[in-house]
């Protein structure tokens, strides 16, 4: 199934349902709210630039997406706030690849939900064509290395870019729970605490 506007999923990480879905346009505040709450070297390693704010433009940019182009997913804790949120754009020149970006709230990470948004952004990413990711990291950014290489054979030609071919689905089954509408128990997330 197209992971799309539609799609709803839950997932039980470190005993908090986490629920996972695409960003909407009327996403703005509580991305905003998410953003502000990150602390500065999470914000540094996400945007690799210190971000005071979100501009309108920005906003608008994260948020009002074409999803055949662009998908963002969310995850929503269960206050209601945003707690991670990873994204991907292709790229004009070769839609077979899509620069990926993610960022998981400080308080929720080290929990496995970063590699389950991983894995639904990847899920996202083959369903239209996308065979391979580039990610803008720091070269000692160990936690988006071991979160991509997940997916497939990672290589780093150039300081600073992370490029991974998505092959089969990862190595580890996606831990989230059917969608929501099918009437199954939530499975367990992967947990470190
Ligand atoms: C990268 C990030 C999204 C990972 O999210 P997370 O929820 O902590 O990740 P998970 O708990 O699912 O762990 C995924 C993998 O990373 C590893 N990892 C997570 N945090 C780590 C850390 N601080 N140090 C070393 N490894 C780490 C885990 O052990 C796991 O590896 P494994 O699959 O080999 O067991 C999170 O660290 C983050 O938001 N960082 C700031 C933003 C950022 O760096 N974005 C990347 C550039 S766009």
């Amino acid at each position: 199934m197209l992971i799309n506007a539609d799609t709803q999923r839950e997932v039980i990480v470190a005993g908090e349902r986490i629920v996972l879905r695409c960003i909407r346009a009327t996403d703005k505040a509580a991305l905003n709210v998410f953003f502000h709450g990150l602390n500065p070297e999470t914000r540094y390693k996400r945007f690799m630039a210190y971000m005071g704010e979100l501009s309108e433009p920005m906003l608008r940019y994260l948020t009002e997406l074409d999803p055949n182009e662009h998908v963002a997913i969310v995850a929503i804790g269960e206050s209601g706030a945003f707690v991670g949120v990873t994204r991907m754009v292709r790229f004009a020149t070769d839609r077979s690849r899509a620069e990926m970006a993610i960022v998981v709230g400080d308080a929720h990470q080290q929990r496995g939900l970063g590699a389950i948004l991983v894995d639904m952004l990847a899920e996202a990413a083959r369903e239209r064509g996308v065979d391979t990711f580039i990610a803008h990291a720091l070269s000692d950014n160990v936690a988006i290395r071991r979160s991509l290489a997940r997916l497939g054979k990672l290589c780093s030609s150039t300081p600073g870019v992370l490029q991974v071919a998505l092959g089969a689905p990862a190595r580890v089954a996606p831990a989230w729970a059917k969608d929501m509408h099918e009437p199954a128990p939530l499975s367990q997330g992967r947990t470190t605490h």
